[in-house]
Parts: structure tokens; sequence; C-alpha cells
């Protein structure tokens, strides 16, 4: 038995080193005992020799190194020698191991790798940061991750904040932002972050009005946001209240007289809509999208919702319509809706930030009652008018591949032939040689009853896996 120790055990250098020293020494993971695993102080064995600096001239599949960089951030003990089990195998003739979905070691290493991104998804929602001292411009966090995370979720807050000095705590390590670097040390304890600051009181002001109860769906609520970060959150004090008065808030709603929406934006004068294909690069196509006038759900929508994403990005999901979220904060898939949808790109290992996201409609359709405004469906003659925009998001960004999420997407990209429920999860292959599939919508999936929700989401995750298996090296 030959023993090595991976430190820390969540890096992938360091288990690469160790992982190639034993591959150049021909230890089979039989032979392997690696510290921290199952069988750690069972046998007393010989050290691995140094990893020989020079190339050993082996060539690992790109998706082996993500799927090792996500496994090695799970707390699991025995995921250093599973991870050396595959490597050996794929090194061993089993080249293409990483696609036989069903075999046991690659099914054990991805679902590790998809709690890990999914615990990676959750701190990047729910960190709060503090400011340290009034008028400082200087922040903490505290954020109680269940997987050795900090390391890889770091750069995404460095470049989310990058202008702000702040520090994330955790138990078991701490990273600090100066503006200019990433510097990791110890952990620490939650009381080590300040409790409270001046920018909580609008946070919750804010999430107080945005809470809307004629939406709300506590099982749901739970399982978007579990109840072990509420402690974290500022807006968890203000739930047990939310959550008991919404029934009343609700009836209180129904009750009113129906009113005028109030814009959030100031109404803009009319401006002429182009005809499909006058316009221009993306950013002239989204300010004369700003004035579309070309249908009549400008009118009572609080703005124009755009597409968001890189310009080059190589993958385009399309979406129905921006919901009640979407048209407050001008942003597609904010909204539970978008929520949902975050949590099935993780499980299917898409990065958002790597796909560009559209609509197939640009403004909210939505009946007001009262306060509340209802989603509405838009109907074809929306999906027409908005075309030119779409048309105009496809021809500027050129993606190789179209992902449709729901009947309305399909519809403007396949035409109203479609059949969801009969082609969902196929490709399909545009004239302009685009690839292209629809799957269903995450609203969708979030309007089925408890006992089918779960199946109805997996059907999501495996559509989405089919995308990212396809488009790997464009998604992640
Ligand atoms: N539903 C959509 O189709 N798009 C959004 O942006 C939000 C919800």
């Amino acid at each position: 038995m030959v023993r090595t120790q991976v430190e820390p055990g969540w890096s992938l250098d360091a288990w690469r080193g160790q992982a190639r020293a034993a591959l150049a020494a021909g230890v089979p993971p039989e032979d392997l005992q690696w510290d921290g695993g199952a069988q750690q102080g069972l046998a007393l064995g010989a050290s691995l020799p140094d990893a020989p600096e020079a190339d050993t001239g082996l060539v690992v599949p790109g998706r082996f190194i993500e799927l090792a960089a996500a496994v090695l951030c799970h707390r699991d003990a025995n995921r250093h020698g599973l991870l050396y089990r595959l490597l050996w195998r794929i090194v061993n003739g089993e080249r293409r191991l990483l696609e036989r979905a069903t075999d046991p070691d690659v099914v054990a290493a991805s679902a590790l790798a998809a709690a890990v991104r999914r615990d990676t998804h959750k701190m990047k929602a729910f960190v709060r940061f503090r400011q340290i001292r009034e008028g400082e411009e200087a922040y903490v966090a505290w954020f109680e991750p269940d997987h050795w995370i900090l390391d890889r979720v770091a750069p995404f807050f460095a470049k989310r904040f990058a202008g702000m000095r702040w520090a994330i705590l955790t138990p078991y390590r701490s990273v600090r932002w100066d503006g200019a670097s990433l510097d990791f040390g110890p952990g620490g304890v939650r009381a080590d972050a300040p409790a409270e600051d001046a920018r909580e009181d609008l946070w919750l002001t804010y999430y107080a009005n945005i809470f809307n109860p004629a939406r709300l769906n506590p099982t749901m609520m739970r399982q978007e946001m579990p109840q072990k970060y509420w402690k974290g959150l500022p807006e968890a004090a203000l739930l047990p209240s939310l959550l008991r008065e919404a029934g009343s808030r609700v009836r209180d709603m129904a009750e009113r007289e129906a009113q005028q929406p109030r814009r959030k934006i100031p109404a803009r004068a009319a401006a002429p809509s182009p005809a499909s294909g006058d316009v221009g690069g993306l950013a002239e196509a989204r300010a004369q999208a700003l004035n579309c006038r070309r249908c009549p759900l400008w009118e009572p929508a609080t703005r124009t919702v755009w597409g968001e994403g890189p310009e080059d990005a190589r993958v385009m999901f399309i979406g129905e319509q921006p919901g009640d979220a979407e048209d407050l904060a001008g942003r597609p898939f904010v909204g539970p809706a978008g929520a949902l949808l975050d949590r099935a790109f993780t499980d299917a290992g898409i990065d958002r930030a790597a796909a560009y996201l559209t609509n197939a409609v640009k403004h909210f359709r939505f009946e007001q009652r009262g306060k509340v405004r209802l989603h509405k469906r838009p109907d074809a003659g929306h999906v027409r008018a908005c075309h030119v925009w779409l048309q105009q998001e496809l021809a500027t960004a050129r993606p190789d591949t179209v992902v449709c999420l729901g009947a309305t997407a399909a519809s403007a990209v396949f035409g109203n032939a479609f059949k969801l429920t009969q082609e969902r999860g196929r490709w399909h292959t545009l004239g302009n040689g685009v690839r292209a599939m629809a799957t269903v919508h995450p609203a969708w999936v979030l309007r089925q009853p408890p006992a089918a929700r779960e199946a109805a989401y997996r059907g999501l995750v495996a559509d989405l896996l089919a995308v990212s298996s396809e488009r790997s090296e464009s998604l992640r």
C-alpha cells in the first residue's frame, strides 16, 4: 500500500501533482491510500515519490479536469480515490469513460460535482455583505457552506464586487479582497462579522415591498431558500410575519378597487419602431427596443426587458416574456422561474454567465387585479410583433445553439405548428445551420402539483444536460 495526501484537500493542483506521481510510478488505485480517505489509519505504507516535474505526456479530457475541480470541493472523504480511479481508467484504455453516464464511478463523481455546484449557487445567492463601520466602504459576510467551496466561489465575488473591499468568513477558511487580489486565511466564527448595518434597512424595505403574497408558495420558497441560510439573511427576519400576513394581504388585494398601474419609469415619447432588419448591433437594437411600440404591451409594462449575456455567447436560451420581477428589474429570469432555472443550470453544469438569455416577447403581459399583476401568456400577435428583436439578437450574437424554454419561445423559433409535448429535448437544425431544441419552461415546473414537480424538474435538467454535453466548452 502506498500513501499520499492532498493539501489542501480541495486543491486541483495538489491532487493533480499526487495523481501524476502515482500514475508515473504505476500505482493502481487499489494500492493507493489517500489520507483523509476511508482507509485512513488502517495501513501504513510507503510514501509516493515526488511528482516528476517533467511533462509526463499525459493528456486527459478537459471535461475530466472540470469534473475533478468540482468533486475535490466536496466533503466526501473518498473523493480523491474516486477521482484517481476514474483517471486510471481513462489513461488505461477507457478514454471515453465520462460519456458512460451509467458507470458507477461516473455516477458517483457526477453526484458529488452536482452537490458542489448547488452549494456554489447557494453561496452566490445567499451571501450578504455588511458594512464594517458607517462611512467606510468595507464589508464582511458570514457564510456556512456545505462543502469546501470558498476558493472556487471567491473569484465570482471579486468580479462582482470589484470596486469594494470585502471579506467572506466561513467556519473553515476566509478570504479578503482589497480591490486587487484575493487573500485567503483561517476560518472564523459568526460573531466576527457585524450583525447589522444601515444598508440593511433599505434592503428590508425593498424586500417587504417586492414580496408578493399572491405568489406565495412556502414549500418552493424553502426549497429555493433553504432554512439553514435564513440566519445569514437580513430579509429572513421578515419572513415569519410576511408569511403569516400573506392570506389577509391577498384578500385585501382581491377586494380592492382596480387601480391604474403605477409607472416605475417616466413615460417616453413614442419612437418609430423599425422594420425587420433595420437595426444595427445589439446595443443599438436594444436602444431602439426600449421605445418599441410594435404592439400594445409596451403601455402597461414598466419597461422593455432586453436579453443579457456575452454578445459572443455560443448558446442562447429563449424564454417566453419577462414576469413581474423581470419587468421591475429590467433583466430576464430574475424572479422565481429564474431562480429555478439557475438551479437547473447548476445541476446541468451550465454557467449562466456564459450564455445569452432572452425572451420571445420583451414586455410583460399581465392582468391587473388590484395591486397584483397576474401573468398572462402573450398571444401569437405579440410574438410576431417582437420577432424583429429576437431576430436581431440571433443575427448579432450568432449563437450556434438555441434552446427554447417553453411553447411560446418554441413557436417563435420553429413556427406555430411546433408541438412541444412531442418534440421536447430533440435537436433540430435551423436553416442557418444553428442547432436548436425546445424544453419545458421553468415556470411550468413551478406550476406542477407537488407530487409531479420533482419529476418535471428532473426532466428539465435532463434536457439541459443534453445541451451542456453538446456545448460543454461554451457553457462553463
Ligand atoms: N419567464 C420568462 O419566460 N422569462 C423571464 O425572463 C422570466 C420568466
